[in-house]
């Protein structure tokens, strides 16, 4: 079970995706608690305050430090092992490993940055600053989003099917297999033969192969952080070859 608490201006912004599919599950099932904060509830002005211009000038508004430290003081449980991140696009890159980690806290803090960032003086209060990718959003909701829906399905019982979960894209470092259904004809495009042949053993040959050609041509740098037993290798130096005559 783990306590997601998101600290955000714009809470409304997290009831639909709540409310659907395993997280909506999980959430009923009791393995998730999510709940969402809105920053302003913890302005102490007349008008709500949460921003203020930066010193020293320059573009647009900053995050003003007191709303958010007495947010997360507020919300932060005493006892638990909490973990507090915020989401900006100068955090270190979420990875599927960082939210395993991620998984093993009791409480996840999330701030959600917006405007032009957050005084500098909050990152005293926060213990990991994370991104989802270099581009760049209008704030970190839907960034917050993602780190709660990967970091979600890895809580034991949350995935149905633990299967699923330590077969994914990542858990070894490459990329999935391609995967059909019904029908195995669809306008001249077949199921490989392999996939019908019912042969366990050559389906899971095939599909680590597939494996390998996928990451070797669309993440190369995959390929060069795995840790591939000597078969992959070789299998890897093939495919190289055939790369090159294509
Ligand atoms: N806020 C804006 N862009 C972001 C990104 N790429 N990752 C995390 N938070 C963000």
């Amino acid at each position: 079970m783990v306590q997601f608490d998101i600290i955000t201006l714009f809470p409304s912004m997290f009831e639909s995706p709540l409310s659907e599919g395993i997280i909506r599950k999980a959430q009923k099932k009791g393995l998730l608690d999510i709940r969402v904060h809105d920053l302003r509830e913890y302005t102490e002005d007349r008008h709500r305050t949460a921003d203020g211009t930066p010193y020293g000038g320059g573009a647009g508004m900053v995050m003003k430090v007191e709303p958010i430290v007495r947010a997360i003081e507020a919300i932060r449980l005493p006892t638990g092992n909490t973990r507090t991140v915020f989401l900006t696009p100068q955090g270190v890159l979420l990875t599927q490993e960082k939210a395993k980690k991620l998984s093993t806290y009791s409480q996840v803090l999330i701030l959600c940055g917006r405007y032009e960032g957050v005084d500098e003086r909050v990152l005293s209060f926060i213990d990991e600053e994370l991104s989802i990718g270099d581009f760049v959003l209008t704030g970190g909701e839907i960034a917050a989003m993602a780190v709660l829906d990967v970091v979600a399905r890895l809580v034991p019982g949350v995935v149905g099917d633990a299967a699923s979960v330590s077969e994914d894209t990542f858990s070894n470092s490459l990329l999935k297999y391609p995967q059909y259904t019904r029908p195995d004809n669809f306008r001249g495009l077949c199921v490989p033969e392999v996939l019908i042949s019912g042969d366990h053993k050559k389906i899971s040959e095939w599909r680590s192969l597939e494996s390998l050609k996928r990451t070797s041509k669309r993440r190369p740098d995959l390929i060069e952080r795995a840790d591939l037993t000597d078969k992959e290798k070789k299998q890897l130096e093939n495919i190289k070859g055939t790369e090159r005559l294509e």
